[in-house]
């Protein structure tokens, strides 16, 4: 495991570890920016040894230890392991599995893990069952003799929905499973799952962390470091799914910032959910902020603040939603989350057949904007639905 920075103790505050653990001044120069590591390479020691701790890019690259050293930080786990993309990170979950194997997973998850499982895991002899984790009983049904994972994404995208992760864990642990649990929605600025109980934190570092839409990756941060954290270890090394020298570095030069966009963030989807809650033109919104959202007492009790991410449909279909999407003017018609920018999209046409998402259901990436900016604008985007409707 990297080493926190030699100023940083376990005591200080998640400010003050998102800005220093991982790194340091850098002892040649006094940069205290770390410099960007591109050298795919390392020199051997006179006896062949590698006494500076590094070989070969793939094996470790400075960037990438301080990155990872900070996300164990974070997420206060023992080991953190970094990939080049969210996806990357959750394949390598998936592959500690063997054939028989089955898996637990919550219905509404990022379409991208749904189509892993189909498309790829099934063939390999994984078998999964996708209940309601809200539901314990529905839960604890699913459980088989061979159940070895659970998986659970919350918030999740794009329904919105918040599951407690404590009594997962519990049943999780109560038949001998590992319990995977995916941070990328909340961060770990507001919602810590290796505290509550998971085993391992999966990230998109794509979104939040990296938090300007302009870089991406993906990581494991496990509790233990051990046997579990080898195999991942193994796959990053040998499946090669490693992150480039400067997109570590541009993702821990994100997450200085991570405590202070989220409270953004978290204020902006707050307001912006209020209007859309009392607007004429909307038929419903997914916000755990909202005192009325099924998720508002389970959040409340394990976030610290409830998010930059809601959904909210439009009376109508298809083609009102996306009337409504092709007047923004600010806010950006785009895929992804977690940047600056505010971006909306149609879930259901990019996810296709299997999506859960209604065809009237706008997702929202709440940005860094003004709030009244961003409420002006989906106020007159909105008023684009004929009379009728409203
Ligand atoms: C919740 C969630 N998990 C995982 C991913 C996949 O991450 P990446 O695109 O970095 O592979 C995404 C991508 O949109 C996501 O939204």
């Amino acid at each position: 495991m990297a080493p926190m920075a030699d100023s940083i103790k376990k005591s200080h505050g998640f400010q003050t570890i998102a800005v220093h653990a991982g790194r340091n001044v850098d002892p040649s120069t006094g940069a205290v920016a770390m410099p960007i590591y591109p050298s795919t390479t390392f020199e051997r020691d006179t006896d062949g040894a590698f006494s500076r701790g590094y070989s070969y890019i793939r094996d470790a690259n400075p960037n990438r230890k301080a990155l990872e050293a900070c996300l164990s930080a974070l997420e206060v786990g023992e080991e953190a392991i970094a990939f080049s993309s969210g996806m990357g990170a959750t394949f390598s979950v998936f592959q500690i599995l063997s054939p028989g194997d089955h898996v637990v997973l919550h219905r509404d998850m990022y379409y991208g893990v749904r189509e892993l499982i189909n498309g790829i895991f099934t063939r390999y002899g994984i078998q999964h069952t996708v209940v309601d984790m809200r539901n314990l009983d529905e839960t604890r049904a699913a459980v088989r003799p061979g159940t070895k994972l659970f998986w659970l994404e919350t918030p999740t995208n794009p329904l919105i929905e918040v599951v407690a992760i404590e009594p997962i864990a519990a049943i999780a642990h109560e038949h001998g499973a590992l319990f995977a649990c995916e941070n990328t929605f909340a961060t770990p600025a507001l919602q810590r799952p290796l505290e509550l109980g998971a085993d391992l934190v999966v990230h998109s570092l794509t979104k939040y962390l990296s938090g300007h839409s302009d870089a991406m990756g993906g990581a494991v941060i496990l509790k233990r470091a051990g046997d579990l954290a080898h195999k991942i270890r193994d796959f990053q090394h040998n499946g090669g799914a490693v992150l480039s020298p400067f997109d570590c570095w541009l993702i821990l030069r994100g997450i200085e910032s991570l405590p202070a966009r989220m409270r953004i963030h978290c204020e902006n989807a707050q307001k912006i959910a209020e209007f859309l809650s009392a607007h004429a033109a909307v038929s419903k919104v997914r916000y755990p902020g909202l005192t009325n959202d099924p998720g508002h007492a389970i959040a409340k009790r394990q976030m610290r603040a409830f998010g930059g991410m809601l959904s909210f449909e439009i009376r109508g279909a298809r083609a009102e939603a996306f009337l409504v999407s092709s007047r923004f003017q600010l806010i950006i018609r785009a895929t992804s989350l977690g940047g600056t920018h505010t971006l909306v999209e149609h879930r259901a046409s990019i996810e296709g057949a299997h999506t859960r998402a209604p065809e009237s259901l706008l997702r929202m990436s709440v940005g860094l904007e003004d709030t009244a900016d961003l409420i002006d604008d989906l106020d007159q985007a909105l008023t684009a639905l004929p009379g009728s409707l409203l």
